[in-house]
């Protein structure tokens, strides 16, 4: 379960409670779960465990204070909200909930918080008087109302000797819950292939025609289908990423191996992203050893790959089928011909080459425009991350529409029309 927090990037936020110790564990298991750790204390927060500890877990800079030029020039409040997959406020102590509700953003926390537009879930801990105060539960009633979820508070004794409701939950508990976030279940029970990565054609043993392809947008699109509750495979050419949590990867080289296994994938297939940059072309004949430098010019004669998006449309149009086009001008119209040509359901337009490194190759953001027939969608720059998980939620709304049409238009086929 809690492979879901893998690559992630959390932002924890540590108010003022003794059980603020507890935040510490929260940041180990973050890290060991794979997520990336961005850790904002309040200043009582500071009071109980050192900005120290909280930076030698996380690996990052303890972020304390709002009005801070240089921390703003670093990683400013709308920079790290931005940064953000979740927010999650443990412990949350009665005062910071009571600021949360209104909508405070006088701290650093609370400007993250308000700045935020991912899930962001408080778990408190406080006396259990406190808790129970009309005050505190009519912040809670307005906070649950706003969609801000709560872990907790649990029952039992707690360190002002008191017994009763008001202890943080056990960090365990808190980040299963967390995890839960990350599952959206809108692909629940499909079976989703991929292609991620460059492909790398030999021209001899130690030489070879690839691109600039990282795999970061496959892996992240794999990982976004997995949360979302779809079986997936990712056919990953060669990258230095790991392979996703929960995701059966099958490494190739060449465009032709990855052809190869995408097909002997087919029959376990109902969705196929194709995000790898696959070579064109391959060396006709690769030299079987290495070749040596002449003064003469070098040809290499190539010959055409198969196109595998374009294959796998052919040989199987019950497929919902969704490719990409990395290209550096005309990006949308270059898109809406391969749509067309291929056939298939959807083409993520992908712009590419841009000076500032935008999106794109190797980038960590990216910005699409999803093309189908019928629609154009276009999804701003953001993390390759939430890039995924959106073009997920597009693909899962659009997939059972479409193979219902299919449906209907093959009963067509078969009884002809039904009278009217
Ligand atoms: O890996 P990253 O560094 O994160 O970068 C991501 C990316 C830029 C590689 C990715 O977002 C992207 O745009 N991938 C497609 C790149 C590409 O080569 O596009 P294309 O226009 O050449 O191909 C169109 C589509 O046909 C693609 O879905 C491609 O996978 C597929 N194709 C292309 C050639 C071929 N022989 N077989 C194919 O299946």
């Amino acid at each position: 379960m809690l492979e879901r927090l893998a690559n992630k990037h959390i932002v924890l936020g540590v108010t003022g409670s003794i059980a603020a110790y507890k935040a510490a564990d929260i940041v180990r298991r973050l890290r060991e779960a794979g997520s990336e750790v961005r850790v904002v204390m309040t200043r009582a927060a500071t009071e109980f465990v050192t900005p120290m500890t909280f930076q030698a877990l996380s690996g990052n800079p303890v972020h304390l204070h709002l009005l801070d030029a240089q921390a703003e020039a670093a990683m400013g409040h709308i920079s790290l909200a931005r940064w953000a997959d979740a927010i999650l406020v443990a412990p949350a102590s009665a005062d910071f909930l009571a600021r949360l509700r209104q909508g405070r953003a006088d701290d650093l926390l609370s400007a993250v918080c308000l700045a935020g537009d991912v899930p962001l879930a408080v778990a408190p801990a406080m006396n259990q008087r406190m808790w129970s105060d009309r005050a505190t539960q009519e912040n809670i009633q307005g906070l649950k109302s706003r969609g801000i979820l709560l872990f907790g508070p649990e029952d039992g004794s707690q360190a002002c000797g008191e017994t009763g409701v008001g202890r943080l939950q056990e960090p365990l508990q808190i980040l299963t819950q967390l995890a839960e976030v990350f599952s959206s279940g809108a692909l629940d029970g499909l079976r989703v292939l991929l292609t991620a990565g460059p492909t790398r054609e030999p021209i001899d043993p130690v030489r070879y025609i690839s691109n600039h392809s990282s795999g970061k947008m496959g892996y992240a699109i794999a990982q976004a289908a997995a949360e979302a509750g779809a079986r997936v495979t990712l056919i990953s050419g060669p990258v230095a990423l790991s392979p996703p949590p929960s995701v059966l990867t099958l490494p190739v080289v060449t465009a032709l191996q990855m052809f190869e296994c995408v097909v002997q994938q087919l029959k376990h297939t109902d969705i196929f992203i194709a995000t790898a940059a696959v070579a064109d072309y391959r060396v006709t004949e690769v030299a079987p050893q290495k070749i040596k430098k002449t003064s003469a010019p070098l040809t290499l004669q190539l010959s055409l790959n198969p196109d595998i998006l374009g294959q796998v449309k052919q040989q199987a149009p019950h497929i919902y089928c969704v490719g990409f086009a990395a290209e550096t001008e005309q990006v949308v119209p270059r898109a809406r011909i391969k749509l067309q040509q291929k056939g298939v359901e959807m083409i993520a337009a992908n712009q590419v080459g841009g000076e500032n490194n935008l999106g794109g190759f190797s980038s960590d953001n990216n910005s699409l425009t999803l093309c189908t027939p019928e629609s154009e969608v276009t999804l701003a720059l953001a993390p390759k991350a939430k890039i995924a998980r959106e073009l997920i939620t597009h693909v899962a709304r659009s997939y059972p529409l479409w193979r219902q049409t299919r449906k209907a238009s093959a009963q067509i086929l078969r009884f002809g029309k039904p009278p009217l």
